[in-house]
């Protein structure tokens, strides 16, 4: 965790997740492969950490999604982070549908032992079944969408809220299973918090928003110094505490009748992070944290 960082209470909905988990678990004997959603600038944050043991020997893959809004250095090395534990992956931006033609081909590369299998007992155009998981929010019914050329999944600004599993059929011999879009349930980490607090999977109105924003100034000023010099115009100063800098950003941008908004910088930041305003940013690394995908 980076030095200095406020504590904060992050909370959510336990009994949601739960529910969602064990439907994974009921669900996956009836799929041939798993494919999970991350966003592309919190790769381990917005994964479920229980996925190795649910998943099992399925094959899988993993879409780095929002890579438009992600550092291109950082996603490559997750790729390779990815590849190497022999999951495949996929770059996606799902809102401007760049990446997402890669989906079915990535999807029958991933199973062409079974699709040879199918040709060999003229079982032709049996469907492949892939179940489709990722946190709320991560960008799932506007990919599943794009995927299926229709408006097949309903997208919607709404961390947290689940719904109901549903197959989506593919022309191109695949079947989608989309599931709610879920947080785990042992939820102990405030890393892990902060960071999908900050790419918005985690309702915004559960948390002390100017805590986290004094929070993400110090991850930026460690990481990305050059976004604070570039779009708020201020010095990452090391002396500085996390809401300091927020003052700083505050008195350069938010001055009105002499007075300058705290509260309503710490806002500003979060929603012009959202917005990819501060440029392509992302918030962990694969050494940054021991990870063990049981891979
Ligand atoms: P969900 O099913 O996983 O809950 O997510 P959903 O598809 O509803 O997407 C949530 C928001 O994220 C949508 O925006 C969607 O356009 C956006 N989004 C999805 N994929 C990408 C991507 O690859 N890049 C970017 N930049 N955005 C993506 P929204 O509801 O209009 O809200 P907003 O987040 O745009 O404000």
């Amino acid at each position: 965790m980076t030095d200095g960082r406020e504590k904060m209470n992050i909370q959510w909905f336990p009994g949601h997740m739960t529910r969602a988990q064990r439907m994974i678990e009921d669900n996956l004997k009836l799929v041939d492969a798993v494919c999970e959603i991350l966003d592309a600038r919190i790769p381990l944050a917005s994964r479920n950490p229980d996925i190795d043991r649910l998943a099992g020997d399925k094959p899988r893959l993993v879409i780095l999604n929002r890579c438009d809004l992600a550092d291109p250095e950082a996603t490559a090395k997750w790729r390779r982070f990815y590849q190497e534990r022999g999951i495949a992956v996929l770059e996606t931006d799902a809102k401007s549908g760049k990446g997402v033609n890669g989906f079915i081909p990535a999807v029958r590369e991933l199973l062409k032992d079974k699709l040879e299998s199918y040709a060999a007992k003229g079982q032709v155009g049996r469907p492949l079944r892939v179940m489709i998981l990722g946190i709320p929010n991560v960008g799932k019914s506007t990919l599943i969408n794009k995927v299926a050329g229709r408006k097949a999944a309903i997208a919607g600004d709404k961390p947290g809220v689940t719904r109901g599993r549903q197959w989506i059929s593919i022309d191109a011999g695949l079947d989608l299973l989309d599931t709610p879009g879920i947080l785990w349930p042992k939820f102990d980490s405030q890393e892990v918090g902060e960071l999908l607090a900050i790419t918005n999977a985690i309702k915004s109105d559960v948390l002390d928003r100017e805590t986290l924003s004094a929070n993400f100034m110090l991850r930026l000023r460690e990481h990305y110094p050059d976004a604070l010099r570039e779009r708020y115009k201020i010095e990452p100063d090391p002396d500085l505490n996390g809401f300091e800098l927020l003052e700083q950003a505050a008195k350069k941008r938010l001055v009105s009748k002499g007075e300058y908004d705290i509260e309503r910088m710490a806002n500003t930041l979060l929603k012009e992070y959202h917005e990819g305003k501060l440029g392509r940013l992302t918030l962990e690394m694969p050494d940054d944290r021991a990870v063990d995908t049981g891979k």
